[in-house]
């Protein structure tokens, strides 16, 4: 079979039973717009995490514009995040008004460094945003704590990371406000766009859930200026029968995760994923670091073998056109985050990857840097 970067089709077929017949009840109710597996779903969702208060919302994108709306984050005020991200997690800010101030990141995790964030601490910062990346998560004690000192929100970019954990709690409910993204590839994925934001504060729950919903606790009585971003009906009905997977799946990523290690070990010329000690990692990606600049080289090998692979990401955030122009973004010294964008590589990594399949991936990366001959996969 070939090999897949992401195989959507394997996890569906498992389970289709299921999931189609939550669909089919969705449509037999015919309630489109916040029917009742919405509810269900968020109920679900905050008894696996261990949260009080979880909203569904449009995708993980809008997760984070409401979680700044309702912290009354805009013009003037700046939020601190990494530049080795998604576009997403800047971009919701820049959105509202505020400032993204880049900070580097851990060169071992690929997350949030937190002794860069203190030097970037103005007057007008607002919340620190680390961002959980390829399905770990940033080491949250030293941000947790620059928060409290400085009386800064902590808003957690969930987004690859679902059902990992941080010294045992869920990874999304240690800060202020936490950001989840359901896009189909995402470890809980929907059928389509789909997020949420979760908070243990009562008060903030109630202001993201309204501000989700045109800002309006009742119809036609609208309070504040809000957005119309709602989890889909039907696809809270499907988000709720993968739920049930979610550990599952995340242990076969973690499998697969194991058995490139194993096939990388005495592989000097790459760096595999390190596993903080202080949490979980649900792999979102398999990202191997690719020494001695020989990253392009071996992409270009990957290719040619028809062997799917990625670079999450190529151009970090402060170097984008968007955010490179004047006053639109500030930064300290990257020197980490511009080293990862010219060494990180991104396998295939999903949950019907087999044993046979990551050996020839392998094989690949080691023919490239070896200089081998190709051989026919
Ligand atoms: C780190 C990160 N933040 C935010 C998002 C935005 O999520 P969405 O695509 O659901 O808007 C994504 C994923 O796409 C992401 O990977």
């Amino acid at each position: 079979m070939s090999i897949q970067m992401v195989d959507l089709r394997g996890p569906y077929r498992a389970i289709q039973e299921e999931i189609d017949a939550a669909i089919q009840a969705v449509l037999d109710a015919t309630q489109f717009i916040k029917g009742p597996a919405v509810g269900q779903f968020e109920s679900d969702l905050a008894g696996y995490l261990g949260v009080p208060h979880v909203i569904g919302v449009g995708n993980g994108t809008d997760a984070l514009q409401i979680a700044y709306m309702a912290l009354g984050i805009g013009p003037g005020d700046e939020i601190i995040t990494p530049a080795f991200t998604f576009i997403a997690t800047a971009e919701a800010a820049a959105l509202v008004g505020a400032t993204p101030v880049f900070a580097d990141i851990d060169p071992a995790t690929f997350t949030l460094d937190p002794a860069h964030v203190e030097a970037l601490i103005t007057p007008r910062t607002r919340a620190i945003v680390p961002v959980h990346l390829f399905g770990q998560s940033a080491d949250m004690d030293p941000i947790l704590d620059l928060a409290h000192r400085h009386g800064l929100a902590v808003i957690e970019d969930n987004a690859q990371a679902i059902g990992a954990t941080y010294r045992g709690a869920k990874t999304g409910t240690l800060g202020t406000a936490g950001c989840l993204s359901f896009f189909p590839s995402k470890n809980l994925g929907a059928f389509g766009d789909g997020g949420a934001v979760l908070t243990r504060d009562a008060a903030l729950a109630e202001r993201m859930r309204m501000i989700a919903n045109h800002g309006g606790r009742h119809k036609y009585f609208n309070e504040i200026v809000g957005v119309n971003s709602r989890l889909d009906t039907l696809q809270a009905a499907v988000l709720g029968v993968k739920l049930r997977h979610l550990d599952a799946y995340n242990e076969a990523r973690r499998a697969a995760a194991d058995r490139y290690d194993a096939l990388f070990a005495d592989e000097p010329g790459v760096v595999t994923p390190v596993r903080a000690a202080y949490g979980t990692h649900v792999f979102h990606q398999y990202t191997l670091r690719i020494r001695d600049g020989r990253r392009d080289a071996v992409q270009a090998h990957l290719k040619a073998r028809g062997i799917p692979h990625a670079i999450y990401y190529p151009v970090p955030l402060h170097r984008l056109p968007v955010f490179a122009a004047e006053g639109r973004a500030r930064h300290g010294d990257l020197r980490e985050t511009e080293r990862a964008a010219a060494e990180v590589l991104s396998l295939p990594m999903h949950t019907e990857l087999t044993a046979d399949q990551q050996e020839r991936i392998a094989a690949a990366v080691r023919e490239a840097l070896h200089g081998q001959a190709a051989r026919p996969v």
